[in-house]
């Protein structure tokens, strides 16, 4: 018996593709000072109060499971602020999950509800996870290109052409992860209404939401009349309190989505990080003065960014109103963003995220992130400029 033949992978995982932005940063290993702008990753440290409630929580020794759900506490945390912020009413021992990070709802909710052959819909450019999960699932992805022409926001017809009788589900990222585009109340509508009348659940992902710029409102899809029982809203502590590595964030949704969710939530984690969880609720209830201090830098960042950006020829983007990335069009310079993205590295050893990575009407882009320090953001955007010229 040959001991070292390896054993196949599943079909499905066959099915998914490794990320775009891994990709640059394996390609970026090893080179000398590259500067980083292909991660979304908040460049500050997560603020001392939420450290020292998880701290004190370790050596009090907080270190065992907890409930699967995670902890009452934080779900009535949870509970009561989505009433106060989101207008989302949520009932703490039934309609909140405690999740290891978002990025784990994203898995449970393709598993929870897609069955072989659905199809699910995704606002395009999107977060490459909704589809890969949707894969995972044995799915159909179906990609629902928004319109450049509206800061990438919603293309009516363009929704309304792709469904079909296996429409089950539509993932939307609220503010847009990689366009910065934070949806109208009249598009949250639209949507709203073609889930209602096709019976869709929305998948709603706003881990951006603190992080809007220009006094624009976010506004939760889940909170439309009649949204509640279809709308699974997913939030994180990853990016509003500079808490990625935390490992925390939650799902709020009905009952009986709940239910299903939970199911799956149990065999995947078990329970989330109990220490974490003293964070995040320290996180909610303490001061909120620090996410308003990472905000008002990253709308520098922001605003200088646009302004670098608008100096160059040829060079058009929509002006984010959330999240932390651009998202120019530079299909003038180069056609294929892979080629582009790897010239930039390779050349002026900046690392970018190749578009096409976040589908289709990705293609031609690049995914610039600004939670990199100002003075870096600015050297990394002078390299860009002179790689171009
Ligand atoms: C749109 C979006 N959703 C979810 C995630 C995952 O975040 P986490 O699992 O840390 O909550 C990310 C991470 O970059 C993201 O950009």
């Amino acid at each position: 018996m040959n001991h070292l033949v390896v054993p196949e992978s599943s079909r499905r995982v066959s099915l998914v593709k490794p990320s775009a932005i891994r990709r640059m940063i394996e390609l970026s290993a090893g080179m000398e000072d590259v500067i980083h702008l292909e991660q979304g990753e908040p460049d500050f440290v997560t603020p001392k109060h939420i450290i020292d409630a998880a701290v004190e929580a370790a050596k009090k020794g907080f270190t065992h499971y907890t409930e699967m759900d995670g902890t009452l506490e934080l779900r009535q945390a949870i509970a009561e602020k989505v009433g106060r912020r989101n207008g989302l009413d949520a009932d703490p021992r039934t309609e909140v999950t405690v999740t290891s990070g978002s990025q784990e709802a994203m898995l449970i909710a393709a598993f929870g509800f897609l069955n072989l052959g659905d199809e699910a819909l995704i606002l395009d450019p999107y977060y490459p996870a909704y589809f890969e999960d949707t894969l995972l699932a044995e799915a159909v992805p179906i990609p629902v290109l928004l319109s450049e022409k509206r800061d990438f926001g919603l293309d009516v017809e363009a929704l309304e052409n792709q469904i079909t009788k296996r429409t089950k589900m539509i993932w939307m990222c609220n503010p847009s992860n990689p366009t910065g585009h934070v949806f109208s109340r009249q598009d949250l509508e639209t949507i709203a209404e073609v889930a209602k009348q096709h019976d869709l659940i929305v998948f709603a992902d706003e881990v951006y939401e603190e992080i809007v710029y220009d006094g624009i409102e976010h506004i939760s899809i889940g909170s439309l009349p009649s949204m509640k029982e279809r709308t699974i809203t997913v939030n994180s502590f990853s990016k509003a309190y500079a808490m990625t590595g935390w490992r925390i964030g939650y799902i709020v949704a009905e009952k009986k989505l709940s239910a299903s969710l939970r199911k799956m939530h149990y065999y995947a984690t078990l329970c989330p990080n109990a220490i974490s969880q003293k964070a995040a609720f320290a996180a909610l209830n303490g001061p909120q003065d620090c996410v308003q201090e990472m905000v008002a830098e990253y709308d520098r960042r922001r605003r200088y960014m646009l302004s670098e950006l608008d100096k160059v020829k040829g060079l058009p983007c929509a002006t984010p109103k959330g999240a932390f990335y651009v998202f120019p069009d530079f299909s003038r310079f180069e056609k294929s963003d892979e080629t582009l993205a790897q010239h930039l590295l390779k050349e002026a050893r900046v690392a970018t995220a190749p578009g096409s990575g976040f589908g289709k009407a990705g293609e031609g882009h690049l995914r610039i992130s600004y939670s990199v320090s100002y003075e870096r953001l600015k050297e990394g955007i002078e390299r860009i400029k002179n790689a171009l010229e």
